[in-house]
């Protein structure tokens, strides 16, 4: 089989790594794709927008299926466009990725089927939004209605806050048009998990339990992040939580999709906040999660492309899931100064190490190849992952390996799976 990802981040690394596996697997082509990727992949100079131009790269060179790991391709109908074109394509058309594409829409998803959420109120005024908080109980949370690279959420403390939040997403468009409309919602407290799934339209199967670290620094400090760093699985998530989260969350989920004429197929993620009264679902997404995908891969045991063919097929039903018995820690270094500023065109030292040793990964994020090889491209540049018997042993581990990798400006946290102590 001949297969095409779309993306070039750690995410589509540990994808690329995961269909590598597969005995079925002759070939494997990414868009636009790293310097990492290559060691799997041949990378073709195509963006990830370009849906015309990466569907004729896939009829030109006979792709047999064609994953996306990015959320805004999917978002932006890439699935549609493959499949008017006979290709074989993995991951939820456009109208079923609003799940993640409006926030809106998934608010009101939930609040109509009864699965459990955040109360919240919709708004396409700022005056109207505006006039609501002067009521409201505070914290309280903000979020941009669409796609904001992580970034659209605003927890606010005061009124006044909440007041120049509104503001900065409604009326100054810090995020764009994402920001037409917003979510208000009440603010939960809990731990949080992540569970990715895999979906055919009917049949769900959660894989295992993740947490992100989305803060820049120790003890969860500082900016917002698209992740630094993530742990598997979940030590709160208990069988409880999962009986719970199946029978009210993730099959009543599939089915409100379905009835409402938005039949998904592809990776529903469910970030979820384990509060006092039960678990409650803070968002979806529509693809794996990043740096999820490189905690939850490295682990899984069965054949992904099967998994992947199963959910288009619609016979995920016959598909027995797999994950290994033990835990990965995966610690994200990035350049300094990230999520704001910061110098790249480093060169990055130590790959190599990770090469014959069994259980470590490095998955690359924002590298690029040149004449001094490979060096740093991006605020996040690689994800460190390491796998052991336990939580504990995994992140010992994952933090014995940053020390193999040097560049300049190189900085992480120091902290993750540092609640993993607590569980
Ligand atoms: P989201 O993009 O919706 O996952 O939001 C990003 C982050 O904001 C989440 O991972 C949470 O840490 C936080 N968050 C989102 N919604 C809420 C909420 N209702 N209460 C408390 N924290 C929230
Ligand atoms: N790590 C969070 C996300 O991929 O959305």
């Amino acid at each position: 089989m001949k297969v095409l990802i779309v993306g070039s981040g750690g995410r589509e690394h540990a994808i690329a790594w995961k269909v590598a596996q597969s005995p079925k697997v002759d070939k494997i082509y990414c868009a636009p794709g790293n310097a990492g990727i290559e060691e799997y992949a041949e990378c073709v100079n195509i963006k990830a927008m370009e849906f015309e131009r990466l569907a004729a790269f896939a009829k030109e060179k006979e792709i047999d299926l064609t994953v996306v790991g990015m959320d805004d391709p999917l978002v932006g109908g890439i699935v549609d466009v493959f499949e008017a074109q006979g290709l074989r394509v993995f991951g939820p058309r456009r109208n079923a990725a609003i799940l993640e594409g409006s926030k809106a829409f998934s608010k009101d998803l939930m609040k109509k089927y009864g699965i459990p959420t955040a109360a919240y109120e919709n708004f396409d005024d700022a005056d109207a939004a505006l006039a609501y908080l002067e009521t409201a109980k505070f914290p309280i949370v903000l979020k941009a209605d669409g796609l904001a690279l992580g970034k659209g959420v605003l927890i606010c403390e005061t009124l006044e806050d909440a007041k120049a939040g509104v503001r900065e997403i409604m009326t100054d468009k810090k995020f764009g048009e994402a920001g037409s409309r917003m979510v208000i919602e009440e603010f939960l407290t809990g731990r949080e998990v992540s569970v990715l799934s895999f979906v055919d339209g009917k049949t769900i199967k959660p894989m295992t339990s993740a947490q992100d670290h989305k803060r820049a620094g120790d003890g969860d400090t500082g900016l917002n992040t698209g992740g630094m760093g993530t742990f598997s699985p979940s030590p709160f998530y208990t069988k409880e939580v999962d009986d719970f989260c199946r029978k009210y969350i993730y099959q009543p989920t599939v089915d409100a999709m379905a009835a409402e004429g938005r039949e998904f197929k592809g990776i529903i993620f469910f970030g979820l906040m384990l509060t006092a009264d039960g678990p409650r679902v803070l968002e979806y997404n529509a693809r794996f999660g990043d740096p999820e995908a490189q905690v939850v891969l490295p682990r899984m045991k069965t054949d992904i492309v099967d998994v992947f063919e199963a959910c288009i097929d619609g016979t995920l039903d016959q598909i027995n899931m797999e994950f290994e018995d033990n835990a990965a820690v995966c610690v994200v270094l990035a350049s300094d100064g990230y999520p704001v500023s910061y110098q790249k065109g480093f060169p990055i030292s130590g790959l190599e190490t990770f090469k014959d040793k069994d259980g470590y990964y490095v998955f690359h994020a924002g590298t690029a190849k040149n004449e001094k090889g490979i060096v740093t491209n991006g605020g996040r540049v690689l994800g460190v992952t390491a796998k052991g018997e336990d939580l504990k042993a995994a992140r010992q581990n994952a933090y014995e390996a940053v020390k193999w990798i040097d560049f300049e400006n190189k900085y992480y946290r120091n902290d993750i799976g540092k609640a993993i102590d607590e569980a």
